[in-house]
């Protein structure tokens, strides 16, 4: 600034703007002219030491050898290094005991979202919030228990919960009833036809007496208003009594396959899962 010319002493270029704007030749501020030497220089320097100018195969390499891929590799090892204790104590733990550890079962939730989302949202929706056909593992309503134990023994093993078709041994009256029954249960009250039914032809062997299903046989509750097979109208419960679920030879029976993950991943990551569940909500 202290090097300011008196603008009347300055030449100008012969531009004149509304009879008295004159465009002077003064040089550009010193500031100026050197960030713009430096950013030549920097443009010289950058295209010796990293790759830079694109070539018929790649580009320039570089002096100091640096990719984009070993930078990656460096983040990786980095990543792994920090991970590494967590995965050693959680090999040596089972899925109960990191539980009860609060900064082990945050880590497994975090490492098992990505997991979850590739391995069981598909079925299951994001979030464990369920599809029709495949449970929700956001709720605390369990097949085969909500407890940590059940829960990696679903992920492990798979799930396969069979229930026979009624419909070669019942007519539709009777399905009927005992679809009205079941509607009736999920509000509170009872259907006399269907609740004789559902004894006599044995589905308290599965579902309980009181219907509130065998998590040992993975047999849904039938009293909660939450239809495993959705929409819970009368049609489509009177389907599953017919055809069953997992009734083995027959075409149209319910289809329920958890399929078991212990082959594809390894026993770390099922515990994980297993807690992410767990913490999903529902977690007993
Ligand atoms: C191909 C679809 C499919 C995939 C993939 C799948 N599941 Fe399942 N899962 C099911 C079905 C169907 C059931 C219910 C089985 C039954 O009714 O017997 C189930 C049941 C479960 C249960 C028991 C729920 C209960 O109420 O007791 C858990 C826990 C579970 N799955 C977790 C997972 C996890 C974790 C993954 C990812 C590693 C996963 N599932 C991947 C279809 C799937
Ligand atoms: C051999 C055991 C078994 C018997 C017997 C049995 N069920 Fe089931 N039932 C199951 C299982 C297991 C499921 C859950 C299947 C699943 O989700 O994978 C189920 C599911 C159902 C469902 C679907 C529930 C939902 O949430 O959508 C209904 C309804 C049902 N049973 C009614 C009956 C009725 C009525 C009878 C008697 C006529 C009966 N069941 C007999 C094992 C049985």
């Amino acid at each position: 600034m202290s090097d300011k010319k008196n603008p009347n002493e300055v030449p100008d270029t012969g531009h004149l703007w509304d009879g008295n704007l004159r465009e002077l030749t003064n040089q550009p501020p010193k500031w100026w002219m050197n960030t713009l030497y430096l950013s030549g220089l920097f443009v010289v320097v950058y295209l010796i030491l990293y790759p830079a100018i694109p070539l018929l195969n790649g580009a320039t390499k570089g002096i100091l050898g640096w990719t984009q891929m070993k930078r990656l590799n460096e983040t990786v090892v980095e990543i792994e290094k920090i991970r590494a204790p967590y995965e050693n104590k959680l090999k040596g733990m089972s899925a109960t005991a990191i539980l009860a550890d609060d900064e082990l079962s945050n880590y497994a939730v975090r490492s098992a979202k990505v997991l979850f989302g590739d391995r069981c949202a598909g079925c299951h929706g994001t979030g464990g919030s369920g599809n029709p056909g495949y449970p929700v593992l956001a709720d605390d309503d369990w097949l085969y228990g909500g407890n940590i134990d059940a829960i990696q023994q679903s992920i492990a093993n798979g799930r396969n919960g069979m229930m026979p078709g009624f419909g070669t041994s019942l007519n539709e009256q009777q399905l009927d009833d005992l679809a009205q029954h079941m509607l009736a249960l999920s509000k509170g009250s009872e259907h006399a036809a269907g609740k004789e039914l559902f004894v006599s032809q044995g589905c308290i062997g599965c579902h309980g007496m009181d219907a509130k299903g065998m998590q040992m046989m993975g047999a849904a509750n039938l009293t909660d208003a939450i239809w495993r097979f959705t929409p819970g109208t009368l049609e489509s419960i009177k389907y599953t009594i017919k055809y069953g679920v997992n009734s083995p030879g027959a075409e149209e029976t319910r289809n329920a396959e958890m399929p078991a993950f212990q082959q594809q991943l390894s026993e770390t990551d099922v515990k994980k899962l297993a807690i992410y569940v767990h913490k999903l909500g529902g977690g007993q």
